[in-house]
C-alpha cells in the first residue's frame, strides 16, 4: 500500500506540475491578477462564504491543504484569517500561489510539500484546515489523510471541506446519455488519466497518467472519525462546483446531490 501510495502520489504531482502553465494561461488566471489587490477579494462562491462565517475566522490561523494556486488562501483576509498557510505538493502551483500573493501584498505562506510527508516544522496548532473542491480524490489513504489533518489541529480546532459529491463519479458527462449509471458507487480501483488536468473542459494533449481515488461519502465521515474528529455539521447541494462538464446536471426536476460541506471538530 505504502509503494502504491508513493507511485500515485508522485504521478499526480508530476501531472499537476505538466497541467500547470494551461492554467496560467486561462481567462481564470488573467482575473485573478486583475482581483486579487482589490479590496476585500474572495472567490469564494456562497455557499463556502456561508460556511466561513458561521465558523467566524476573525483573528485565527488556517491552512489550506491541496492550495493550488493560493486563491482560496488569499481569500481567507476577508473573513478576518491572520495566519494563512497553503500547502500543495506540486511546485509550480506554489509558485504561482507566491506570484499572487505578492501581487495582492499579502503575506500568506506556501509550502510545497506531499499532505502525506510534511515537513516537521510546520505548526500543529491550527484553528482551521480548509479543503475544497478536488482534493480528496487525490488521496489515495483517506484514513491516512485524516490522521494528518487532525494533526495539523490545536485542540478544538475545525475542519471544513467543501467537496464534490461522490454520487456524481456514477456518471460520464460526456457519453451520449449522460445521465446512464456508468461507474459504480462502490469502485475501489482510481481512474487513471492521461487529459491534462484543467477545470474548463479544454483538454488538449496529454499529460503524466494520474490516479483519481472514489471514495464514498461514509469513507470521509468514517475517516474524519477514525482521525478522532467529531462531525459538526454535513450539509448536501444540487449545484455544481466541479468542471464545467458537469454543469448539465444541474436544475433537473430529480435533482443529483452535486456536492456538500462538512464541518468537523478536533476532540479536546
Ligand atoms: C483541484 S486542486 C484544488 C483546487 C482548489 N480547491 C481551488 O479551487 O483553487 C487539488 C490540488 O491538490 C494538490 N494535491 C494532490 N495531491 C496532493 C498531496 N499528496 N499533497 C499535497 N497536495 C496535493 C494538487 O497539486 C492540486 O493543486
Amino acid at each position: 500500500m505504502d509503494n502504491d501510495r508513493k507511485m500515485a502520489v508522485a504521478a499526480n504531482r508530476q501531472a499537476w506540475n505538466e497541467s500547470a502553465a494551461l492554467h496560467k494561461a486561462g481567462e481564470q488566471w488573467a482575473q485573478l491578477v486583475q482581483q486579487v489587490s482589490g479590496p476585500g477579494f474572495s472567490c469564494f462562491d456562497e455557499t463556502m462564504s456561508d460556511a466561513l462565517h458561521r465558523i467566524d475566522l476573525r483573528g485565527k490561523s488556517v491552512v489550506q491543504v491541496g492550495c493550488n494556486n493560493g486563491r482560496e488562501v488569499l481569500s481567507l483576509a476577508k473573513f478576518g484569517a491572520e495566519r494563512c498557510l497553503g500547502i500543495d505538493q506540486a511546485e509550480a502551483f506554489i509558485a504561482q500561489a507566491e506570484e499572487l500573493n505578492r501581487i495582492a501584498g499579502q503575506d500568506c505562506r506556501f509550502l510545497r510539500a506531499d499532505i502525506y510527508d510534511l515537513p516537521a516544522d510546520v505548526p500543529r496548532n491550527f484553528d482551521l484546515v480548509l479543503i475544497t473542491i478536488g482534493v480528496l480524490n487525490w488521496m489515495p489513504d483517506l484514513e491516512g489523510f485524516f490522521r494528518v489533518v487532525a494533526g495539523l489541529l490545536r485542540e478544538g480546532g475545525q475542519v471544513l471541506i467543501y467537496e464534490t459529491h461522490p454520487f456524481l463519479e456514477m456518471f460520464e458527462p460526456s457519453a451520449a446519455d449522460p445521465y446512464l449509471l456508468a461507474n459504480s458507487y462502490f469502485r475501489t480501483r482510481p481512474f487513471v488519466d492521461s487529459d491534462p488536468i484543467v477545470y474548463d473542459g479544454v483538454k488538449d494533449g496529454e499529460v503524466t497518467p494520474s490516479y483519481w481515488f472514489i471514495h464514498k461519502i461514509s469513507d470521509v465521515l468514517n475517516g474524519c472519525i477514525s482521525a478522532g474528529l467529531q462531525i459538526v455539521r454535513f450539509d448536501e447541494f444540487p449545484h455544481s462546483n466541479r468542471e464545467v462538464e458537469y454543469d448539465c446536471y444541474e436544475e433537473q426536476a430529480a435533482q443529483l446531490p452535486m456536492c456538500y460541506v462538512l464541518q468537523a471538530c478536533k476532540s479536546r
